[in-house]
């Protein structure tokens, strides 16, 4: 939530910052601004709606300056407005800031500083810091900055200019990205990489709690106490055109057609020449996992989804008891959690604040943390005591999609893993469905290429107000996941309901014309889910069905069938999805929708 770009060199700061809050934009759209140092004052513009209306302002009206910090919101504190887009500043507008997070005790701050005089003109918590920082200053701004981290309660991550001290930006974060990227003689600060790929590929991954003091000639990191720290450097490994839309028109249609190559790369964890699973960072041992009496997943929104498949799998071969939680669930419930419990957190980002709370709750508890996320150096990856990296590259759209994928293909290993490791798996099963598994790029690119019939399906229902997703088993947690992946970029309203549910209450939703997609993928309840479907159309539902090649009887009683390869049950989860990727693609597109920045979403939740 909310992208922040900084920039101090020699270059055209607003180029800069316009250029990186395009590679934040999928943090917040609501509104963006940036702040620049221009003949000894600062010079801030900020628009309410999209980066392209301060983009043409920038273009009419240029700014002459090397230094300068820019944002990208989503609104949390007062609705999206001029007013309240970032920067925020104090009075006379010498102290400029951008934020990303949540000031928890704003409101007492506001208070007492308005009794103090303050006048506040925006509704959001940022301008409390602004005047806080006013209030604290005596000349020197690190020393302000310092002083107002042991005032203000929350997550948060800050970059902070200040006209008296022309010549240095800081930045500071807690629970909230932020990264420094280091160049020659100018120096980056950015909620996350792909904002400076284009200048540096050397990166500071900020910590906790730490200020970052960037001027043109170097960046010096300060503990919350004031002591110098050492940086260590990361070094970017992957290419600026993987964050960028090469030719496709949306990131989303990018990102299902990249999934080959992500799953293709995250089967490495599973080396077709050995008879193991390597899962790298992940220390767990035999003895280990026969102390765990409990399993937890926990995750959010699509990861969670992920969750639910993930616990199938431990069940049937490590044959250990799993819970799967969304995390700002499991975080308010008291769950039971000590040092036999192994909690697994999945998240793309690696920033979401519930998974982190789950996170830190469980860790506190006693239990080992183990995470499976996408973004090295994350918070979720520093905390994690074992991690698994999802090899999908660079997730953009708002609506995850290769990052899903590859979280399953993830869970295949690590259940495998586990399952050998336990002795409940032998060495010859897991051969053979590590074979199986190595199919999966090649069916989803079958699938990919149906484009054009998925398209078809969404231009004749795309009027539709509502849909349902019906299946068993693993099906129905296909379902809950391209139910939310229709409902967030189309804003169709749909549900995804367990078949075997749909008389239990469901079913009286169901009228003449519904569209119902049927996922039938799983052999041992196929013949269950024909009764579901017949259901269904004896009320007048409209149904599309997803099936095994080999199970044509579909045919006959849906109105349309979509075909997998034949494969074991287990897998046909990966290749399902992806049809009901590219039907919310379409359904979306089709409507006039924004796929890749849907309304009030942002891809990274970093605020509760
Ligand atoms: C997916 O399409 C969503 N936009 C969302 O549910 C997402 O999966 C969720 O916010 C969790 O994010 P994370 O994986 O980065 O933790």
């Amino acid at each position: 939530m909310c992208g922040i770009v900084g920039y101090i060199g020699e270059k055209q700061c607003t180029d800069v910052i316009l250029s990186g809050l395009t590679k934040l934009e999928y943090r917040g759209y609501d509104s963006a601004g940036l702040a620049a140092f221009k003949d000894k004052a600062i010079e801030t513009r900020k628009f309410k709606g999209r980066l392209q209306i301060l983009d043409e302002n920038i273009k009419h009206h240029p700014i002459e300056s090397t230094m300068g910090i820019g944002h990208t919101r989503w609104a949390t504190h007062g609705a999206p407005s001029d007013v309240n887009s970032h920067p925020h500043t104090n009075e006379d507008h010498s102290i400029v800031v951008v934020h990303n997070g949540i000031i928890e005790n704003y409101l007492e701050l506001r208070e007492r500083l308005s009794k103090n005089g303050y006048k506040f003109t925006s509704q959001t918590d940022t301008e409390v810091v602004a005047h806080l920082l006013d209030e604290l200053y005596r000349g020197d701004i690190i020393d302000a900055v310092r002083q107002m981290l042991s005032i203000v309660k929350g997550s948060y991550a800050f970059a902070v200019v200040c006209k008296n001290e022309p010549d240095k930006i800081i930045g500071v974060r807690k629970d909230s990205p932020l990264i420094v990227g280091l160049g020659k003689g100018e120096n980056f600060l950015a909620s996350d990489i792909p904002a400076i790929l284009p200048y540096t590929r050397e990166v500071y991954l900020m910590q906790d709690d730490e200020i970052v003091v960037c001027t043109r000639d170097g960046v010096t990191v300060y503990d919350k106490d004031g002591s110098e720290k050492p940086i260590e450097i990361f070094h970017v490994t992957w290419n600026a055109i993987d964050a960028e839309k090469g030719g496709y028109e949306h990131f989303m249609l990018k990102e299902i057609h990249e999934q080959p190559e992500g799953i293709r790369k995250t089967l490495h964890y599973m080396p077709e020449d050995k008879d193991e699973v390597i899962l790298g960072d992940v220390k767990i041992t035999k003895e280990d996992l026969q102390r765990y009496n409990k399993v937890y997943i926990v995750a959010c929104g699509t990861a969670y989804h992920a969750g639910l498949i993930g616990k199938y799998l431990i069940e049937k071969y490590a044959r250990m008891s799993v819970e799967v939680d969304i995390a700002s669930e499991f975080r308010y419930r008291n769950p039971i959690v000590d040092e036999q419990t192994l909690l697994i957190a999945i998240s793309q980002s690696g920033e979401t604040a519930d998974t982190l709370a789950a996170m830190r709750l469980a860790k506190n508890n006693g239990a080992r943390v183990m995470a499976i996320t996408n973004v090295i150096g994350s918070s979720v990856d520093r905390e994690a005591q074992d991690v698994l990296y999802t090899l999908a590259g660079p997730e953009i759209a708002v609506a995850s999609t290769k990052a899903y994928v590859t979280q399953l293909v993830s869970l295949y290993a690590v259940s495998l893993h586990f399952g050998l490791l336990k002795g409940t798996l032998t060495k010859d099963e897991y051969i053979a469905l590590r074979r199986e598994l190595y199919h999966l790029p090649g069916y989803v690119q079958r699938i990919i290429d149906l484009d054009k019939k998925i398209q078809n399906i969404a231009k004749e229902h795309k009027d539709k107000e509502d849909m349902y997703f019906i299946g068993r088993g693993l099906d129905s947690y296909v379902c809950m996941e391209g139910s939310l992946k229709l409902k967030e970029i189309s804003y169709i309203h749909s549900e995804a309901a367990a078949a075997g549910e749909l008389k239990h209450g469901p079913i009286a939703l169901i009228e003449e014309g519904t569209l119902v997609i049927a996922l039938c993928t799983q052999d041992f309840l196929f013949e269950k889910m024909l009764s579901n479907i017949q259901e269904v159309r004896a009320r007048g539902a409209y149904v599309v069905a997803f099936s095994k090649r080999s199970n044509e009887a579909i045919t006959k009683e849906a109105d349309e069938t979509f075909f997998i390869d034949d494969m074991p049950d287990d897998i046909t989860p990966i290749p399902t999805v992806v049809y009901l990727q590219l039907l919310a693609y379409h359904f979306a597109t089709e409507r006039g929708c924004d796929v890749d920045k849907p309304r009030n979403l942002a891809k990274s939740v970093t605020v509760e």
